[in-house]
């Protein structure tokens, strides 16, 4: 048994962590940081959680955070988080970081699209991308993990076998992808109110969205070669789920057929991607709730197209952060993430 914290523990992913958490046989849920003041449970902010798990939050500090955790997920926003891991690690906690605070390697590129200063580069070096269908092995002895974006999740498990094997063109990759509106967290703004949002689809962020650059640099590393990719993300009218709609020029023409095949062998052994027949789509309520993504490939002319969803909060958030800890303590995979 191991005991593990939240730091954030009442952001909308922090709900989906302690669900999982809960059917997890393998982990005590040892301790809910909040930055909020006053004596409060968990189930009064998440009141689902009542008579399951009435636990006191307790005000976290950057300097004080309780020693003899196994393992933490920080919940807090970009720029946030890195306030809090170094204490962490410094305790011997071992941390999956949701924030995209240790997904960049080059401190430079993180500081030019989170236009903030990185102030904990020493760790930088150390985070492992906890990606498991790429980085499994790295991730089993890593202490920080950088859980990657939810859009980065699903096109790069969308785009992951074609890359690899130099199937495609990696100038040339265009991602257009949809997003429920809890993608954007839980503090309301004018964008995420529900009179602007309802009834609409908005293109957002075109072109220089922050996930764009780490899309590239997963890819590259993947492909061994510099990847380009045109993002565009749109937030529409639902609560969650991502639909990632990918095109890419090939090298060669193939069938779609052939194509399925190299994904079905590509992720043969991985618990939680499904690759679609060849007259099937994915579609987001099939992945709702779950850790899947679902992937379909179609060849039309000299593009293939890619089709990959996911639930944002689950495969994008909470699910993958569990399944890294599994892959970190040497769990079964799928501990807590199945039903
Ligand atoms: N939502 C998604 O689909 C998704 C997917 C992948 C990754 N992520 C990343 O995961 C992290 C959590 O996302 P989320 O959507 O769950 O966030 P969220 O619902 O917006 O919650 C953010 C959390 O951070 C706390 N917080 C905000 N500012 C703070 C500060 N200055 N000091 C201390 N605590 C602060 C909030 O506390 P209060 O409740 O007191 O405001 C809350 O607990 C973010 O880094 C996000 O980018 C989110």
């Amino acid at each position: 048994m191991i005991k593990v914290g939240i730091v954030g523990a009442t952001a909308y992913t922090s709900l989906e962590l302690i669900k999982i958490l809960l059917r997890h046989p393998d982990v005590d849920i040892s301790y809910l940081g909040t930055r909020r003041e006053g004596d409060f449970k968990i189930s009064d902010i998440f009141p689902v959680l009542t008579n399951t798990l009435d636990m006191p939050c307790s005000q976290m500090a950057q300097d004080d955070l309780p020693e003899g955790l196994d393992m933490v997920f920080v919940t807090l926003p970009p720029v946030i988080a890195m306030q809090y891991v170094p204490t962490l690690l410094n305790a011997g906690t071992r941390v999956v970081d949701l924030s995209a605070d240790y997904r960049f390697q080059k401190k430079s590129i993180y500081e030019k699209w989170y236009k903030a200063k990185h102030t904990d580069p020493s760790n930088l070096k150390n985070a492992i991308y906890g990606l498991p269908e790429i980085f499994r092995e790295k991730i089993r002895t890593a202490k920080l993990v950088a859980n990657p974006g939810c859009y980065p999740t699903s096109a790069i498990i969308g785009l992951a076998p074609l890359i690899s094997n130099g199937y495609v063109y990696t100038d040339d990759i265009i991602v257009d992808a949809k997003s429920g509106i809890s993608g954007r967290g839980r503090e309301p703004t004018e964008g995420t109110h529900y009179c602007e949002c309802n009834e609409n689809i908005e293109a957002y962020s075109v072109g220089e969205h922050r996930h764009m650059p780490e899309i590239e640099n997963i890819l590259s590393l993947i492909g061994k070669s510099e990847s380009k990719v045109y993002f565009t993300p749109h937030l529409i009218p639902m609560n969650r789920g991502i639909l990632c709609t990918t095109y890419v020029k090939t090298k060669k023409k193939s069938s779609s057929k052939e194509i399925i095949t190299l994904y079905n062998d590509f992720y043969s052994k991985e618990p939680f991607v499904r690759v679609k027949k060849n007259n099937e789509l994915p579609k987001t309520k099939d992945v709702a709730n779950t850790n899947f993504c679902e992937i379909a490939i179609r060849q039309v002319g000299e593009r293939v197209i890619i089709l990959s969803s996911i639930d944002n909060l689950i495969k994008g958030a909470a699910g993958q952060a569990v399944q890294n800890m599994n892959i970190m303590y040497g769990f079964k995979e799928t501990l807590g993430l199945l039903f």
